[in-house]
């Protein structure tokens, strides 16, 4: 069930996660704010997304996701950053920091998983692993 335990972390980081990109989204600053505002938008949307289908599965295996933002405190791995103005790069490169420790932690769900036989969270993860690595070229490429 080692697996099961993962996906309490990952629902745990994607709620850390959502309000750390509101606040790169908020206070970014600079010559391409509107392109970097619109890109984390589009990027916490998919968070938003993850966060209710990954309880579901949860639930759909009878096992209750954890549902506090104090439990989630507790266990993520994602680092919140202080509420104050960003310019680009620092802004690109925490959130790409950020998309690389997601993505990893996707890979060992989908691997676990595997190992365990639940094709269905294996079916899920390959696909955020997939966005990821789409996400981690594009912040690449803003970063050069
Ligand atoms: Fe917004």
């Amino acid at each position: 069930m080692k697996h099961l335990d993962l996906l309490q972390k990952y629902i745990a980081n994607l709620n850390i996660w959502n309000v750390k990109l509101h606040n790169l989204h908020w206070n970014v600053v600079g010559i391409n704010f509107l392109q970097i505002h619109e890109f984390l938008e589009e990027i916490y949307d998919n968070v938003g997304e993850q966060f209710d289908e990954v309880a579901e599965l949860l639930k759909a295996k009878r096992e209750m996701p954890l549902s506090t933002i104090a439990e989630y405190l507790d266990i993520a791995t994602i680092k919140e950053t202080p509420t104050k103005q960003y310019d680009e790069k620092e802004a690109l490169e925490i959130l790409k920091g950020d998309l690389e420790l997601m993505r990893d932690l996707a890979t060992e769900i989908r691997n676990t998983a595997d190992e365990e036989r639940d094709f269905e969270t294996v079916a899920i993860f390959e696909d955020y692993v997939i966005d990821y690595s789409k996400n981690i070229w594009f912040v690449d490429s803003m970063l050069k």
